[in-house]
């Protein structure tokens, strides 16, 4: 089967999100989102987000088929997020994929959130990635990774020691009083700001900590230098902490990331997750990969952020290259190792 028709569900925080793919060809990426439901507790809300899940599952199922123009039984293999992720929202996912797949008798796929991250690029280049150096920044995680064989061999070469990228986005916003999500707020907000006028601390950059890890991050000193800002600069503008606060974020990002393509030997980098749609994110890492001679990746912005395409990219990968299918009760997992693509 050269081209399977793939359907991906995600469920792993609070996007309800289907996928249909046909090979490498994306035919439908349909969202419903409960973020608005938890916007006012600053953060997600488990109980929230599965209930909302439990509600928005048909629904979108039947958005996509409609807007794929096919049917489910033209489906040749179901993907699912199987984690990392809350684990009563994966759990309304992976049951609905075991339902569709013993219901049709076709192959499941229980996959890896963060590879699939990485996975949906291939749905928009086609020329062979691998191996690649892979920065990987969500809500969640924060990682490079070397990527040899996006199916089957992930090998993690830092990550953070404290928040995620995202996380410290979506705190710095809170404590900015920008709301939730924080990301795309901090990112127009800079849009109004001088990335010069605070010298925020670039987290693990020190002459030691290159010799020891050089492919971690941490973000709490960062996160602790912006609150300490915050209150002892009562008349402080908005965009030029914004600006600053993303320049230090994105800085660090892209060093780590180009050490690891220099330090490997491998000139092609691929940026994936929530944070990879920061527009600044994506601007100097087009500038500093071009002076490097690294070839860069990072998929469209709406394909950045979670959704069904990257999980039906991934399933299609895993059935073309002949990877084992997942049992029928194949368990969602928390905290799901990003090196474990599939389970
Ligand atoms: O990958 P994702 O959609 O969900 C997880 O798997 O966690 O990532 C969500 C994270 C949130 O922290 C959100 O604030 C951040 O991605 N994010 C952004 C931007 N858009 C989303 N961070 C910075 N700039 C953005 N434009
Ligand atoms: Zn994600």
């Amino acid at each position: 089967m050269s081209q399977p028709l793939v359907l991906g569900i995600e469920t792993s925080c609070d996007e309800t999100a289907i996928g249909i793919v046909k090979g490498r060809t994306l035919l439908a990426n349909e969202i419903a989102s409960s973020v608005q439901e938890h916007a006012r507790f600053g953060g997600v809300v488990p109980e929230i987000a599965s209930r909302a899940h439990l509600e928005a599952m048909i629904p979108s199922l039947d958005r996509a088929l409609k807007s794929a123009k096919v049917s489910l039984r033209d489906i040749d293999a179901i993907a699912v997020t199987a984690g990392p992720g809350l684990v009563g929202a994966l759990l309304v996912g992976t049951s609905t994929a075991a339902a569709i797949a013993l219901a049709l008798d076709k192959p499941l796929f229980g996959v890896n959130h963060l590879a699939a991250h990485i996975s949906v690029d291939y749905l928009t280049h086609d020329k062979a990635i691998e191996p690649t150096i892979a920065l990987l920044v969500s809500g969640g995680h924060s990682s490079i990774l070397q990527i040899n064989d996006i199916t089957s061999s992930i090998t993690s070469l830092g990550s953070t020691m404290d928040d995620a990228a995202g996380e410290a986005f979506d705190k710095i916003a809170r404590d900015m009083g920008l709301g939730f999500p924080g990301g795309p707020a901090v990112d127009l907000e800079a849009k109004n700001g001088d990335s010069s006028a605070i010298n925020f601390p670039r987290g693990l950059t020190q002459a030691e900590d290159w010799r020891t890890r050089p492919y971690d991050f941490s973000f709490s000193g960062l996160k602790t230098a912006v609150a300490r800002y915050l209150e002892s600069t009562p008349d402080y503008k908005r965009g030029d902490v914004a600006a600053s606060f993303q320049e230090a974020i994105v800085d660090v990002l892209l060093q780590k990331s180009l050490a690891a393509c220099t330090a490997t030997g491998i000139q092609s980098l691929v940026i994936a997750g929530g944070v990879a749609a920061n527009s600044r994110l994506r601007e100097l890492a087009e500038q500093r990969c071009r002076d490097a001679g690294v070839l860069l990746r990072i998929p469209s912005p709406l394909l950045c952020t979670d959704n069904g395409a990257m999980v039906a990219a991934l399933g299609s990968l895993m059935s073309s290259a002949g990877r084992p299918y997942s049992a029928i009760d194949l368990s969602a997992s928390s905290s799901l190792a990003v090196t474990t693509v599939s389970v």
